[in-house]
């Protein structure tokens, strides 16, 4: 997590870096500062947001800068701990996203050998060592001090008097953006975006040398080339335009979305992944891996496989995956990511593909780490997400899961051809909803008053009720769970009662008529029940407490109009609760640790 940018140019660095800054709050914004090369280096940093910084931060003249917005990993967000961090001399400025291992060890050996530390980080250690092996030329030092450091790392280095910046990469992401006789550096695309459409995105154990004029990158000491790409998200995408948050637009976009993923999909002749080669190595060639509501989508992933290709996958959390020693022969794994960059994620798609594994990469972020580890890359087309809170990704990557699916599925002609027809008319269905949206906000404005609240779906929508109460709790920090319906008698029953509402996501599927008895079971322990079902569906109209009435879908599909009323519920109700709902407290949306 963590945001850090760089300027050299021509142009005041101070105004340019705060605004990219601000692109990368979504990264964490629990302190932020910026430190700009004048006659000295001069340094403005606190724990408060980067617009405030701007407002009361003191002009700082020069050309050449660095900036970063915090996550906290290693000390509470204060002004001290919070980057760029200075050497002693105060001549050497770093700015890091990442995690140094080994930063006691250093530390230590640091003090011994005379320097002094003013914060609790572990990424003072890297401007002291720069300090260390500094003998006039920056590029040297900064490669021997990450000679010494175990860890993960994107960082920008800032030294008094050199027309230049040094940036290196592993395991944290960086890209350089290229202007005319200016250059930016910053952990993602969004935070260049106003100024340049021009990237070159740096690898693992790249470290560079920028310069107003120039770029010049090294890997293990020798040159290498790394080719200048065009970006095709434009600035309105990651603007709000109009919307009063991020989110609210991100779940507006969604009908666009999905056209626009399945448009691009149709459009492209090859299958990415041979999915068929896993069915026929048997049941254990499968798997699906991911980490929050990507997970989600995988636990999704795993019904559409099983249904349209008949293989039962196996899936994991990415995290717990990565304790595991006896998965390691799978033919295919599918990783899916928003960011390409969550720290679990990409170790277990490193271990799989050590293990000969086949790595297929899900992701929305073109030239991500994920995208460089895996043998084979699907592109969501959701456009850059904003808000901490993954929606329209979630729903890219489901169109993902649908047209691998579909597109190598064996089922009958007739029955694909419907499915691709109601997949074709999802975006309409799903504007329906949004057209509606002030249903659901009433619903919100009900549920606001609740501190806990259950989800309830069973099949396909189970993991829907786990992505249901994952956003509420994410963004009105009500405490929310989600379980498999015919769980809920098995524990949480204990807790049901008038203060504990239940939401229940029906389908006109095989669960029907279990999840009409549970909701019955629930409403005689005196649960408000709010049920989201098909319109029209009597049978739930008369039990449940409130309808959210939603558009017919073939129950494969259900998981998107689901996701999308439980993804308005959620907002309306933080809204409702006055949550900063983009910017929710101790959530970063990059997990670049593990
Ligand atoms: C979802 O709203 C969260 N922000 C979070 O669970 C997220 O999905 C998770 O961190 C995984 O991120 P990724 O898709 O970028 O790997």
């Amino acid at each position: 997590m963590c945001g850090i940018v760089g300027y050299i140019g021509n142009k005041q660095a101070q105004p340019i870096l705060l605004g990219c800054l601000e692109k990368l709050e979504y990264r964490g914004y629990d302190s932020c500062g910026v430190a700009i090369a004048g006659k000295d280096i001069e340094v403005y940093k606190d724990a408060i947001r980067v617009k405030m910084l701007g407002e009361v931060s003191p002009k700082l003249n020069g050309t050449t800068g660095i900036g970063h917005t915090r996550w906290a990993t290693h000390g509470v967000p204060s002004q001290i701990n919070a980057h760029p961090h200075l050497d002693c001399s105060g001549n050497i400025a770093v700015v890091h996203n990442g995690v140094i291992n080994n930063c006691q060890e250093l530390k230590a050996r640091l003090i011994r050998e005379g320097h002094t530390f003013t914060s609790e980080t572990d990424t003072e250690v890297i401007p002291h060592l720069i300090e260390k092996y500094y003998h006039g030329n920056l590029e040297e030092a900064t490669a021997a001090a990450l000679d010494d450091i175990d860890g993960s790392y994107a960082i920008i280095v800032l030294a008094k008097d050199r027309a230049e910046l040094v940036v290196a990469r592993k395991d944290s992401p960086l890209i350089l953006g290229l202007g005319d006789r200016e250059n930016y550096i910053a952990s993602d695309v969004p935070a260049i975006l106003d100024h340049t459409d021009r990237v070159v995105y740096l690898e693992d154990g790249d470290l560079a040398v920028i310069t107003r004029n120039e770029i010049k990158i090294k890997q293990n000491g020798s040159d290498v080339r790394r080719d200048e790409q065009k970006v095709s998200w434009n600035v309105e995408e990651a603007q709000k335009a109009g919307y009063e948050h991020f989110m609210l637009k991100e779940i507006h976009e969604q009908p666009k979305v999905i056209r626009n993923t399945l448009a691009e999909y149709t459009r492209a002749t090859e299958h990415p992944v041979d999915l068929l080669g896993a069915r026929d190595t048997g049941t254990d060639s499968m798997l699906l891996l991911a980490c929050g509501t990507s997970y989600h989508a995988a636990m999704i992933g795993k019904y559409i496989i099983r249904e349209l290709l008949k293989i039962p996958p196996r899936i994991e959390i990415a995290s717990e995956f990565n304790y595991y020693s006896d998965v390691l022969s799978r033919a295919v794994a599918i990783a899916i990511t928003q960011s390409g960059e969550t720290a679990d994620t990409l170790k277990a798609m490193k271990k799989l593909k050590e293990a000969g594994c086949r790595v297929l990469a899900v992701t929305n972020v073109v030239g991500s780490t994920a995208s460089r580890i895996a043998n084979e890359t699907i592109y969501t087309r959701a456009g850059p997400e904003m808000s901490v809170a993954a929606t329209k990704s979630f729903t890219a990557q489901l169109m993902a899961l649908y047209w691998l699916g579909i597109t190598q599925s064996r089922i009958d002609a007739r029955k694909l051809a419907s499915l691709l027809t109601e997949l074709r008319q999802l975006p309409g269905k799903v504007q329906q909803i949004l057209d509606d949206e002030a249903i659901i906000a009433k619903q919100a404005r009900n549920l606001s008053r609740f501190e806990n609240v259950f989800f309830i779906g069973r099949g396909i929508n189970y993991p829907v009720a786990l992505e249901g109460a994952l956003k509420l709790k994410e963004i009105s920090y009500i405490h929310a769970e989600g379980y498999a319906s015919g769980e809920l008698k098995h524990g949480p029953f204990a807790l049901l009662g008038e203060s504990s509402p239940v939401i229940a996501i029906v389908s006109k599927d095989n669960t029907h008529d279990a999840m009409l008895t549970n909701i019955k079971e629930v409403k005689a322990r005196r649960s408000p029940v709010i049920a989201l079902a098909e319109e029209g569906d009597e049978a739930i109209e008369e039990v449940a407490d409130a309808v959210i009435s939603l558009p017919r879908v073939e129950s494969l599909f259900s998981p998107v109009v689901n996701t999308v009323a439980l993804q308005l519920l959620a907002y309306y109700t933080a809204k409702e609760r006055g949550c900063p709902i983009d910017f929710p407290r101790n959530l970063a949306k990059s997990v670049t640790v593990e």
